[in-house]
């Protein structure tokens, strides 16, 4: 089974191809309607982009000034990252939200990047946020969240600054900026969890790339393969960068068999084909330090977790509170309807199984990685699932029912 582009270096590769300098062309962008949301801001700051199936070129280097605020629509990474680029452009905007984006923090990037001389006007720390040209420096970051969109919103800033721009993260975040960055010849230097980044003195050179599969996306195929009993799943072209296999690594501990088959470097990032043997599954316990590296995959393995044996606890992922709908809130009301024990914390919560499932209306809450985990929940369940918005999903993967009935 192979799948769409991953989600995060999508965007990330349409924000660096607005700012190259000419025609980029991008293969397996990611169909997800976040991505379409960044397409669509950049489209309204002048850059012009042509769709070809899941190929799109992208026509670069000269953002303007929108003439309407840009819609972020649901997606975090648009609206925080492009804060960034703009800013680092000198390019004036505002920039909107649907309402659950529009109810998640953004002072996260309007601290920092007030420290590197922008004045940025919210809405009492969220959307929307209206911004003007400012003179920029370098600053010296260390930021309290481990959080891959503040950090490559102070970098995207930084490219404009007057000097150099140091981060030093006390856990690794996704590294997929820093990585494109480096490919294109930006004047950066990583060294496990500091970066520095000298601002660019000329436009990147537009390029040509293939965006690797979501091992987000992958991740709720794995967990269909493991709950359904299948002997073995294989995973083809899948992103394996050390900052976003937590998940997998989670199923490994949990009693599974992983090779990881054609290790490759795409465009700097790490692909691999992944084969899993399906093992009867042990509970385990994760630490903060494991919570980057798996973030968007907890809502899946908190089901996972009701058919492994023993007490699973999560403990350290306050962050999933802040993210499209507060997913610890979510998982722990949803599985409770479908009868599951679970124990819930501030940040975390636990899990004793194996435990039986039985069918309820789920909801929700207009967020992707619920309505696909619920979905998951319900082939192993008693009875009916019912999604109170199965639509969501297109935000992340519009062909996720479609792929799930052929699997
Ligand atoms: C993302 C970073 C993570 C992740 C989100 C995508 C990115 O968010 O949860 O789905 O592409 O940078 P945080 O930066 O808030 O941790």
């Amino acid at each position: 089974m192979k799948f769409p582009g991953d989600k995060s270096i999508s965007h990330r590769a349409l924000m660096f191809a607005a700012l190259a300098n000419g025609k980029s062309i991008i293969h397996n962008l990611s169909t997800g309607a976040d991505v379409e949301s960044t397409r669509k801001c950049l489209a309204d700051c002048g850059i012009r982009s042509e769709k070809d199936g899941n190929s799109v070129a992208v026509f670069g280097g000269t953002l303007r000034k929108p003439e309407k605020p840009l819609d972020a629509g649901n997606s975090g990474t648009t609206a925080r990252l492009l804060t960034g680029l703009l800013i680092g452009q000198g390019i004036s905007a505002e920039i909107i939200g649907d309402k659950s984006l529009s109810a998640r923090p953004m002072n996260r990037i309007v601290e920092p990047l007030a420290k590197m001389g922008a004045k940025i006007e919210s809405n009492n720390g969220k959307l929307p946020l209206r911004f003007e040209k400012f003179l920029l420096h370098g600053i010296v970051f260390s930021p309290e969240i481990a959080s891959a969109q503040v950090k490559s919103a102070v970098l995207f800033v930084a490219l404009g600054a007057d000097g150099k721009t140091t981060i030093r993260e006390s856990f690794k975040s996704r590294d997929h900026t820093e990585i494109l960055l480096k490919k294109l010849g930006a004047e950066i230097e990583i060294s496990k969890n500091l970066i520095s980044l000298e601002p660019t003195k000329t436009q990147f050179r537009p390029f040509e790339m293939t965006i690797p599969g979501d091992p987000s996306t992958a991740a709720f195929f794995a967990a269909t393969g493991v709950l359904i009993q299948k002997k073995e799943i294989v995973l083809k072209n899948v992103l394996a960068n050390p900052t976003r296999i937590g998940f997998f690594a989670a199923l490994e501990k949990m009693g599974d068999g992983i090779e990881y088959l054609n290790q490759r470097e795409i465009f700097g990032e790490f692909v691999c084909d992944m084969k899993i043997s399906c093992k009867p599954l042990k509970a385990i316990q994760t630490r903060k330090s494991d919570v980057p590296r798996l973030i968007d995959e907890l809502p899946i393995f908190a089901v996972l977790a009701t058919q492994a044996e023993g007490k699973t606890t999560v403990r350290g992922a306050e962050e999933l509170r802040k993210k499209e709908t507060d997913r610890i809130h979510a998982i722990v009301v949803n599985l409770r309807k479908m009868g599951a024990e679970i124990e819930e914390f501030d940040d975390g919560f636990a899990i004793i199984g194996k435990q039986k499932l039985h069918g309820a209306e789920i909801q929700t809450f207009d967020d992707h990685r619920i309505a696909m985990a619920f979905t998951i929940a319900g082939l192993i369940a008693d009875g009916d699932v019912i999604l109170d918005n199965p639509d969501c999903v297109k935000i992340s993967c519009p062909e996720f029912f479609k792929m799930l009935r052929v699997f």
